[in-house]
């Protein structure tokens, strides 16, 4: 595996692939590598010659700079797990490499799929932090294929929307969300879940088991289903900070469960902000 931190280093590593016609595949992460993100560089792994992961704590995407402060970094240790899981390229840019002196252009995806959920919670930046980096990720690397997980569904929807609107050609594959053995979904922020807020965190999980449950045994209302799925986070005293029954597609509200649907949830455990989501086909 090479480590690479200059756009210029990169394009000239990847050129002999690029010209030799090897498919390159990108797995954008901003670190403190999991298994969530090494099914994402295992995937890439299987399906492309090339593996490039970035590594790169986007500042733009951070709507509270405690959040930013306390994100966990340890790129030595994920140099080691990237490359067991068959990483070739670790792109490890500097902010300075990514956000130049001057920089002043912006990605915005506009409309209802940013607007709602992590949008309406986190404020637009969040999601113009993505978008922009994101852009830039995919025009550095220029991928055949980019991995995004389905834990982060709203962002993976954003992403496939500005890769059609904006033209750039690359295929985005939505991976699978990997859970600890208990259900709680790996995220890089659960190292910062201390004593009872480790057990308090399955409060969304268990939100979602009682959605699907809801649905399983019948219910179509959907505020009925919420409302069961409401009801699973009172033993652990945690309050969503929202919790949405939507469309997949669109992450429109949906009144009855009558199509493939999608249950997220956000809440704060501790200090930890999670967030967690299903997809239950279409009954
Ligand atoms: P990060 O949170 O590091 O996540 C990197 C990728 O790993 C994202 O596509 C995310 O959805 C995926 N991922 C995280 N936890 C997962 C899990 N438990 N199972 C499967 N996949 C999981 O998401 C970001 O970084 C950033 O917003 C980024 C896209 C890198 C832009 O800065």
């Amino acid at each position: 595996m090479r480590t690479v931190r200059t756009v210029a280093e990169l394009r000239a590593l990847l050129l002999p692939d690029r010209r030799a016609g090897r498919r390159i595949g990108l797995v954008p992460t901003m670190g403190a590598l999991h298994d969530g993100h090494l099914s994402l560089l295992r995937r890439a792994a299987a399906e492309t010659e090339v593996v490039v992961l970035s590594l790169f704590v986007n500042p733009t995407q951070f709507d509270e700079a405690s959040d930013l402060a306390a994100y966990p970094r340890d790129e030595a240790a994920d140099a080691a797990l990237a490359e067991h899981a068959g990483c070739t390229v670790l792109f490890a840019p500097s902010v300075h490499e990514v956000y130049p002196d001057g920089f002043c252009t912006i990605v915005t995806v506009d409309g209802p799929l940013t607007g709602t959920l992590e949008g309406a919670h986190r404020g637009a930046e969040h999601f113009q932090g993505v978008a922009t980096v994101v852009t830039k990720l995919l025009n550095m690397v220029g991928p055949d294929v980019a991995f995004f997980g389905q834990k982060d569904a709203q962002q993976a929807l954003v992403i496939r929307r500005l890769v059609r609107d904006l033209d750039i050609p690359a295929r985005i594959e939505v991976c699978p969300t990997v859970r600890e053995a208990d259900g709680l979904a790996r995220s890089s922020r659960n190292v910062r879940l201390h004593g009872e807020d480790r057990d308090r965190a399955l409060a969304l999980r268990a939100a979602l088991r009682a959605a699907e449950d809801a649905v399983a045994g019948g219910e179509r209302d959907a505020a009925a289903v919420r409302d069961a799925a409401r009801a699973a986070m009172t033993p652990f005293s945690v309050d969503p900070e929202y919790l949405a029954v939507v469309d997949p597609d669109t992450l429109v509200p949906r009144t009855a469960i009558d199509g493939d649907t999608l249950v997220a949830v956000a809440a704060r455990v501790g200090e930890v902000r999670l967030i967690d989501n299903t997809l239950i086909p279409s009954p």
